[in-house]
């Protein structure tokens, strides 16, 4: 993969079948895509947030266009071409400022419920892909921003990214899966201290408390360069991604199954492993074992 780096920023240059957006809109869609090479199979996807003037904010454009990138997704029903999915940004100042607060100024009462039944729907199908996704929050995320990241199975997280749910200062309370999603993932004690504070955590804090899976340390240096920190972070997602990717397609796929079930259990692992033990792949990797080699995965 060739890296552009223009003055909009590394990856702002569209490249063939490299780095597109979707044009069939009047107005050009706010998410960037690229698709990367994935090991045996496939690729990896990355949405890259791009619009700088609302700090990548979640507005009704942004996500219509999301929705059909995890519409897309879900159609491969986990056993298409896109192995990963990554969500980052391509804007230095934000992963996501969160709602469009502008937007919202003129949206009716009848407006910002409609929104949000999209706009939680939206996360629930994200949340709910059946490939590994990862968020690469490379800078500022807040409110929906964060919740946005609380849908993917992991996150990747510069040192110097900063998130919050600050929703409680603006008499409102997160409204697209922060008090569920948040509780579940570093507790509820945690959680109602972010939620009830609204205060800003920093990525090394983030990591302590369960909320970041891989922290990018950037100098002060790196901080100054412009799009540096972003393609940092976006390296380390890609490598977690290329790394998931090496394992079986079935088995990660029921692997997901199974973690996703783990308050069933027994149950829920037994009936993944079940889908593995029919695989050509197992039998693959045992030959590969016997043979000292790198196994050949064909997802079958
Ligand atoms: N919705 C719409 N526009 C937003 C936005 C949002 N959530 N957050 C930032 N912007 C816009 C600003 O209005 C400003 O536009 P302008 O140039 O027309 O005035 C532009 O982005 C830059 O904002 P600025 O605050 O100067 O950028 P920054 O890089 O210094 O700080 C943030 C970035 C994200 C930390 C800061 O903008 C912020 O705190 N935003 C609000 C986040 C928030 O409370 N979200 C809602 C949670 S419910």
């Amino acid at each position: 993969m060739r890296h552009v780096s223009t003055a909009r920023g590394l990856f702002a240059t569209p490249i063939a079948s490299q780095v597109r957006r979707y044009a069939a809109a009047a107005e050009a869609s706010p998410i960037l895509l690229q698709n990367h090479p994935a090991p045996h199979s496939g690729t990896i996807r990355v949405l890259l947030l791009d619009k700088a003037d609302t700090r990548n904010a979640l507005s009704k454009r942004l996500v219509k266009d999301l929705r059909r990138h995890v519409d897309e997704i879900k159609a491969e029903g986990g056993t298409g071409g896109t192995r990963a999915l990554i969500i980052a940004s391509n804007v230095d100042k934000a992963f996501c400022a969160g709602a469009d607060l502008k937007e919202r100024r003129s949206m009716s009462q009848e407006d910002v419920s409609a929104f949000l039944k999209d706009l939680r729907s939206t996360f629930t199908e994200l949340s709910k892909l059946p490939i590994p996704t990862i968020s690469a929050i490379s800078s500022t995320a807040l409110g929906g921003g964060l919740e946005l990241g609380l849908c993917t199975n992991l996150r990747v997280f510069c040192s110097t990214a900063t998130v919050g749910l600050p929703e409680t200062r603006l008499a409102i309370i997160p409204g697209a899966g922060g008090t569920f999603r948040l509780p579940a993932l570093i507790g509820p004690n945690r959680a109602r201290d972010m939620i009830l504070t609204g205060r800003r955590v920093l990525g090394p804090e983030a990591y302590f408390l369960g909320l970041c899976d891989r922290l990018v340390q950037v100098t002060e240096e790196e901080q100054s360069q412009e799009g540096k920190a972003r393609e940092k972070v976006l390296e380390v997602s890609l490598q977690l991604a290329r790394d998931i990717c090496e394992g079986g397609p079935v088995a990660l796929k029921a692997a997901m199954q199974a973690v996703d079930g783990w308050q069933k259990g027994e149950a829920s692992e037994n009936a993944a492993y079940d889908i593995v033990l029919k695989t050509e792949d197992r039998l693959e990797a045992l030959r590969a074992f016997a043979e000292k080699r790198k196994p050949a995965f064909k997802g079958r």
